[in-house]
């Protein structure tokens, strides 16, 4: 990057850090999810996104070795004992909680305990898996009597690296094949030829065979929720890094492109690039910020030719969620990043900042920054 481009990097980053040295005294250790009326919303520990905020602290913490950001994010990585052995609430997200807390740590120092934690969790995340079907299964009952065992979710994708970084820890192959089977699976049904992927794919747990996709946060079955085309960008190039099975690069490729030619002047997505003209074109800041992430890593994993062009265009994103969606100016603001959309057919945090869109902007701002360790 030029001096420039540096320039800009520094500036975010400082604002960032500046940021969340003050909203860290609010919230403290819990778990925020959506910025509502300025204020993060906190949700129970066993909530999907609990990760995201002690992996943010993580990201800064390496950086600046502020003390109140580790104690915050240790605090919060007990707080997930109590979600380990809560069954009923468990799904196949403890990729993202135990990723972003107990292995971030680990990677950072190395503590016994939290590679302990990171181990459980991953055991706990392959016995969610469907021999029949070869899929991680995604939920558990959302309300009495629902079957959702046959359920798999192109999110899951960002789950994997759990299961690859336990065979490295540990020697044993088995989560790293379950891991590729899982990829493999989202090659077959999730990943169209354009490059779009399905949210939903319903199986037959029993017999394993595909029954139909739903629309799931996206708009409709058919259409192109980009949150969703994030998961899989990222998600592919992640598997690429663990397996160099080639498969996985080509499929994190198709889906960048896909992705980059949706984006508009301001390299920010909407929240689905197929929406009909009477639904509002919200954008998903998320989805743009998990996208870049991946395209840094597709480009650290090609040759220096083709790099350029992933380089570029994950910079792009970064730069606009900075320059254009950034609420540094708004102190009464806890989110950092604007315009995320949560779950848009349930109505749910639609237009606001969102935790993982925070984390995945300040973990593509570490990586401009040269930082090239992930904690995924
Ligand atoms: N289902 C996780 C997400 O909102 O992307």
């Amino acid at each position: 990057m030029s001096v420039k481009e540096v320039q800009w990097v520094e500036e975010a980053w400082q604002q960032t850090v500046d940021k969340v040295s003050r909203t860290s005294q609010r919230i403290g250790a819990q778990f925020p999810h959506a910025s509502v009326k300025g204020s993060y919303v906190l949700e129970p520990s066993y909530w999907w996104t609990a990760g995201f905020w002690p992996g943010l602290l993580w990201l800064l913490y390496r950086e600046t070795k502020n003390e109140q950001f580790k104690s915050i994010a240790e605090q919060c990585e007990i707080m997930l004992d109590e979600v380990i052995t809560n069954y009923y609430k468990l799904d196949h997200d403890i990729g993202f909680m135990w990723t972003l807390t107990s292995v971030a740590r680990y990677k950072l120092l190395q503590a016994e305990n939290a590679k302990r934690r990171g181990l459980l969790a991953a055991n706990l995340l392959a016995a969610r898996f469907n021999v029949k079907g070869s899929f991680i299964r995604a939920w558990n009952p959302w309300s009495e009597g629902e079957d959702n065992s046959g359920i798999a979710i192109i999110d899951c994708l960002m789950n994997l690296p759990l299961l690859y970084w336990a065979s490295e820890q540990t020697g044993d192959p088995r989560y790293k094949h379950l891991a590729m089977e899982h990829a493999d699976t989202v090659l077959n049904h999730f990943i169209r030829a354009d490059g779009s992927v399905y949210h939903i794919v319903r199986f037959d747990a029993h017999t394993g065979e595909r029954i139909e996709a739903l629309g799931g946060q996206g708009f409709a079955p058919e259409s192109a929720w980009s949150r969703g085309a994030a998961w899989a960008i990222y998600g592919m190039a992640l598997s690429y890094q663990y397996t160099r099975d080639e498969r996985y690069l080509q499929a994190a490729k198709r889906v960048a492109h896909f992705f980059i030619a949706q984006l508009s002047e301001d390299h920010v997505p909407l929240w689905d690039f197929r929406l009909p003209s009477d639904i509002t074109p919200y954008r998903d800041t998320s989805a743009g910020a998990c996208a870049a992430c991946g395209l840094l890593l597709i480009a650290d994993q090609v040759d220096s030719v083709e790099a350029a062009s992933y380089r570029n265009a994950g910079e792009a994103i970064l730069r606009s969620l900075y320059e254009n969606y950034g609420a540094w100016n708004d102190q009464e603001e806890e989110g950092l990043i604007l315009h995320g959309t949560s779950h848009y057919p349930e109505g749910k945090n639609v237009d606001v900042p969102l935790i993982y869109g925070d984390y995945f902007f300040v973990e593509g701002l570490s990586r401009l920054k040269g930082q090239t360790e992930l904690f995924w």
